[in-house]
């Protein structure tokens, strides 16, 4: 087959052709080692130099050309082929997504969030401390001397001059060294003692709050406290008592208990005979006041402290504390939370 220069067939030959594969044996007829353009190019070492410079140039305006056609060519093959895979794969909007499978929210974390959404409600910002701290924040500033025997209760473990926090009551004295009154305040964190069985951790996570204004009393403490568990176990009629206790930073103490009853294994909350101890609270200790530099003439207030890992095992049936810490799939698959489906406005 000899070449005939002619533009106008190699535009039909083109024309014609709808695939890369197609397109692609063209280029091979043309251009390949005994394409027609590659085999004049060779024969041109046969004429005179003049023939050789005239049909030379003819042959590279040739070449040239092709090559810009064929590459028109090719584009357009790929961008049809690209929209017409464009067109069958629509994505159908109206379908519901897939099970999204990228891991849960611990727990733990939920109880957090669920405990800030219900006190921000009622004007409590959040704040964190360390949880290395000094042994001043930690007990001394809290009316727990040296010698006093609420730090036996409270074993910790110590690092040269600190310790790992007993509970998170510390970030209430940094707060109060900080900022003046009116305070109001949670502290969600974790906490260390040297305590490890079947309730008990040697790292659990506490919830502190602090108010600190010149009117607040023991009933403001208590309403805001009945309201908060009625919120979080969502249990409008929560049977409740107040027992009087001893914590060194406040004064008078209370612990808060709610009822429960258990009948044929099935355990029923906010009512029955049996109580179970929740949380510890009362009105900050004048002392404490005064160790943080707030005059306990003019400012009164109250505090609390309760422990994340029973509320959430009470809330979400979790019988055993270790369980929170071994890291199972499959627990965390039963007991987690889908980040899709969490209701607390916190967002998390
Ligand atoms: N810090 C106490 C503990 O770990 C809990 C507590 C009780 C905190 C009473 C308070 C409070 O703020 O008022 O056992």
């Amino acid at each position: 087959m000899s070449l005939k220069m002619d533009k106008k067939l190699i535009l039909e030959e083109f024309k014609n052709t709808a695939s890369i594969e197609e397109l692609e044996k063209i280029r091979i007829k043309y251009l390949g080692k005994k394409g027609l353009i590659s085999l004049e190019m060779k024969s041109l070492g046969t004429l005179s130099i003049e023939q050789k410079k005239i049909k030379g140039q003819e042959l590279n305006i040739f070449k040239s050309f092709f090559e810009k056609e064929f590459n028109n060519k090719k584009n357009d093959i790929e961008k049809f082929v690209i929209n017409e895979k464009l067109k069958k794969e629509k994505i159908d909007t109206s379908l519901p997504p897939r099970e999204f499978n990228t891991g849960k929210i611990h727990p733990i974390s939920q109880t957090i969030y669920r405990i800030i959404d219900i006190f921000s409600s009622m004007g409590f910002s959040v704040k964190s401390g360390p949880d290395i701290e000094t042994d001043f924040n930690n007990f001394t500033a809290l009316n727990i001397p040296n010698h006093h025997p609420a730090r036996e209760m409270q074993d910790t473990f110590y690092i040269q001059e600190k310790v790992l926090r007993t509970h998170t009551s510390p970030v209430q004295v940094r707060t109060m060294l900080k900022s003046k009154p009116p305070i109001r305040i949670i502290v969600p964190g974790r906490t260390y003692r040297s305590d490890s069985d079947s309730t008990h951790t040697p790292m659990f996570h506490q919830v502190e709050g602090l108010l600190i204004d010149d009117f607040s009393t023991m009933a403001h403490l208590k309403g805001c406290l009945i309201d908060f568990l009625k919120d979080f176990f969502e249990i409008n009629d929560l049977k409740y008592r107040f027992r009087p206790s001893y914590f060194p930073f406040t004064e008078p103490s209370a612990e808060m208990d709610i009822a429960y009853s258990k009948k044929d294994n099935v355990l029923k909350f906010g009512e029955g005979d049996d109580w179970l101890e929740i949380l510890g609270c009362g009105m900050v200790n004048p002392k404490v006041l005064e160790n943080c530099n707030i005059n306990s003439s003019k400012y009164q207030g109250f505090a609390f402290g309760m422990g994340v890992e029973r509320l959430s095992m009470l809330k979400y049936g979790i019988t055993d504390i270790r369980s929170f810490y071994e890291s199972d799939f499959r627990w965390i698959n039963h007991y987690g939370f889908s980040p899709m489906n969490l209701t607390s406005s916190t967002g998390l």
